[in-house]
């Protein structure tokens, strides 16, 4: 039947920090809308710790970012859009602290600069250890104020609109029906895919959705097998979502120990606990696997404990719910799903192959990230290149006018003959043993089949719910993530294959 339309000058999904910025910086005399599925701060940005990486004093070295960037990124990455990323963070900085971003300062007024994992020199912006927490306060805030922007919450968009090449809108899933939102311009800024996987740091609502349905309708994909597994969750046997241990933890000085009481990442990389992080992943993968136990330690016990409460107050407070003091005790951590370097594949001025269509933040690949993301990059990314995608709105659709296609949608109300939940059990299991840090050609051809036949199984069914949108889009996503790595046969990055593994993994 008929569906009902809306129109505006442009949409943009998803309200992390990419999302936010985008609308920010498109011209004022354009009508937004920014469509979130669930609250306006439910993201991954929101939960970012440690900080933003950025070279805004004389004495820092923007081409040692650069190189720091570049080596991270085992040299994958794509150099010219590495150099856009380092060469406009000052001022986009400068326009975040405007908004009204607030960054820890020292006693004369100056902002304080730590390290993380792979920096040669100290260049994190951070606000304590949650730095996403007030990025997208300040944001939100600005968005709030801004009359041109409508911020529509639990609304789900379930696919893209496309005619002859070009993006002409969203289909979009509320509360009461579900309706055609047409459009000059689309912007995806939908985050990460982190529920395909049994344990990651990302939010519950990270099933990949925007990469799915680009995907769906002929975007270009790339580089899935890139996936970031951050090196410190804290363990904890029960829960799916790990509580992330800020990587600036490291960068403060503490050290990661086996069971013996080894700091063992002397014997694995120079540059020991800030080593990048794949390595420091799969340096505890191996402790793990040699020690036959769930989770290695990190110990921060020998920096004063008012020094620990001040600088990370979050960490401190949520370890001692979990029975952990932090300055006495270490913490148990182990590896487990962060990021996707890879996605939708977007230019410098985050245009993706589909006309009107832009990609930014984390659903976005500008190749700038190569085969393993720099500590503190990603919020980093999504101002700069939402920065940019706004500008080329700003340019591109003055003198655009809406596509206002007739358009029609069969409703489907009928009961599901399959357990949504147990697909996605099923997905996770089936990410977790064969494709996580370590491959093998033989897993990742496995789980190749165990996907495919759900796919297959999903789309002979069709029903209007949210919970079966979400989980034909993470079936996407684990598919996309596996063809890849098995296109991929040598190591690189973080994508690790490993000959001996007889094809599963052991965590
Ligand atoms: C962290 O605080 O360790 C996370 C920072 C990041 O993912 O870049």
């Amino acid at each position: 039947e008929e569906i009902r339309k809306e129109h505006c000058d442009v949409v943009i999904v998803g309200t992390g920090i990419s999302g936010l910025y985008t609308a920010l910086n498109i011209s004022g005399k354009y009508e937004i809308k920014l469509l979130t599925k669930d609250k306006i701060n439910e993201s991954n940005s929101n939960l970012a710790q440690g900080g933003i990486a950025a070279c805004i004093n004389k004495e820092n070295n923007i081409n040692l970012h650069i190189e720091d960037t570049l080596r991270a990124g085992r040299y994958y990455n794509d150099k010219k859009s590495v150099k856009i990323l380092v060469e406009e963070a000052r001022e986009n900085i400068k326009k975040l602290i405007e908004i009204g971003a607030i960054f820890d300062k020292d006693e004369h007024g100056n902002i304080m600069l730590t390290r993380e994992g792979g920096h040669s020199e100290r260049r994190i912006l951070h606000s304590k250890d949650q730095t996403g927490k007030e990025v997208i306060r300040s944001l939100t805030e600005e968005v709030k104020k801004r009359k041109n922007i409508k911020v529509d919450e639990e609304t789900f968009v379930i696919d893209l609109l496309t005619y002859k090449n070009k993006c002409i809108g969203v289909l979009v899933k509320d509360d009461k029906e579900i309706y055609a939102l047409l459009a000059k311009a689309v912007v995806l800024s939908t985050g990460g895919i982190g529920q395909v996987y049994k344990n990651t740091t990302n939010s519950s609502i990270a099933t990949g959705d925007g990469i799915s349905m680009a995907y769906r309708v002929g975007a270009k994909i790339v580089d899935m097998e890139f996936v970031q597994f951050h090196p410190t969750a804290f363990y904890n046997e029960k829960d799916r979502k790990r509580f992330l241990i800020s990587e600036a933890v490291r960068g403060e000085g503490a050290v990661l120990r086996n069971s013996k009481d080894e700091a063992f990442m002397e014997n694995y990389h120079k540059l020991k606990d800030l080593a990048p992080r794949d390595i420091v992943a799969k340096a505890i993968l191996i402790e793990i696997k040699k020690e036959n136990n769930p989770n290695v330690y990190l110990d921060i016990t020998h920096r004063d404990e008012n020094f620990i409460k001040n600088r990370f107050p979050y960490i401190y407070d949520e370890c001692l719910k979990k029975g952990i003091n932090i300055s006495k005790e270490y913490i148990p951590v182990c590896p487990v799903q962060h990021y996707i370097m890879g996605g939708i594949k977007a230019d410098y001025k985050g245009r993706t192959n589909i006309d009107y269509l832009y990609a930014c933040g984390e659903s976005a690949s500008t190749g700038v990230h190569g085969a393993n993301r720099l500590a503190s990059n990603s919020l980093l990314d999504g101002i700069v290149f939402g920065n940019r995608i706004a500008q080329d709105i700003n340019i591109k659709i003055g003198s655009k006018s809406i596509y206002n296609l007739n358009l029609k949608y069969k409703h489907n109300k009928d009961e599901l003959k399959c357990d949504l939940n147990k697909i996605k059990e099923r997905i996770r299991e089936v990410m977790n043993r064969y494709a996580f840090i370590l491959r093998g050609k033989e897993g990742l051809n496995k789980a190749c089949e165990i996907i495919e036949t759900i796919i297959k199984e999903l789309n002979s069914y069709s029903k209007d719910s949210i919970e079966y949108y979400e989980c034909v889009n993470m079936a996407y996503v684990a598919y996309l993530i596996i063809t890849s790595a098995l296109k991929r046969k040598e190591s690189l990055g973080s994508h690790i294959m490993v000959r001996d593994l007889g094809g599963e993994n052991f965590v």
